[in-house]
């Protein structure tokens, strides 16, 4: 990815994903770094088409909706995506999960996009608890939500299955109200 490679610092931007982006994420999904640390479910491209096709980007800002995607972008090439899953709108609660494709890891691009969006959650919409885990082996994901200001809350003994083992997870959360 040549715009990657250059000497200027990579300014990532967020879009909405739309059912066009689902060859996109299929591709992603599929890559073993992007694997490494999640057990991402099995999903089709059609599935993953049908789901992004149910999101409704405005539903945001009504308090509606349960699932929402981004697509993170640099100099409008897609390198990522964030996934906001909403626990609660009565409780203002949701859960963000994230991903780069493996090209663009390790380049300080997360922080960025997550700090974008964390704005405009906090800002526009009437979510007050951002909650996000990880595996205790993914160090690079827990230094982002501790730089982005997530606050580690707990640890979730054998949270997922991944591979043939559990895998403990910590609890991360960043309160609208936190500094
Ligand atoms: C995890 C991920 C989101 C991190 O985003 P990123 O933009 O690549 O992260 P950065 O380049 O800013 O690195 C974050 C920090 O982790 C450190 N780091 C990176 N890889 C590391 C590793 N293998 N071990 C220890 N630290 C590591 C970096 O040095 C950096 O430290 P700093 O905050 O002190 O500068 C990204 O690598 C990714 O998408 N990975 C695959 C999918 C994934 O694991 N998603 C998260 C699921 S919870």
């Amino acid at each position: 990815m040549a715009l990657l490679s250059d000497s200027r610092p990579a300014v990532p931007t967020l879009r909405p994903a739309t059912p066009a982006d689902a060859a996109l994420l299929h591709a992603w999904r599929s890559e073993p770094s992007v694997r490494r640390h999640q057990p991402l479910q099995a999903a089709s491209l059609a599935d993953l088409r049908a789901d992004l096709a149910r999101q409704h980007p405005g539903d945001l800002y009504r308090a509606r909706g349960d699932r929402f995607q981004w697509i993170i972008e640099v100099d409008r090439v897609p390198v990522g995506w964030i996934t906001l899953a909403i626990t609660s709108w009565e409780q203002g609660v949701g859960e963000l999960g994230y991903a780069l494709t493996t090209e663009a890891q390790g380049r300080g691009l997360m922080v960025p996009a997550l700090d974008r969006l964390l704005g405009l959650l906090f800002e526009q919409t009437l979510l007050d608890r951002l909650e996000a885990r990880c595996s205790v082996d993914n160090e690079a994901s827990r230094r982002v939500l501790e730089r982005c200001g997530f606050h580690r809350e707990g640890l979730l003994r054998g949270y997922f299955r991944l591979g043939d083992r559990r895998v403990d997870n910590h609890l991360y959360a960043r309160l609208r109200s936190d500094p």
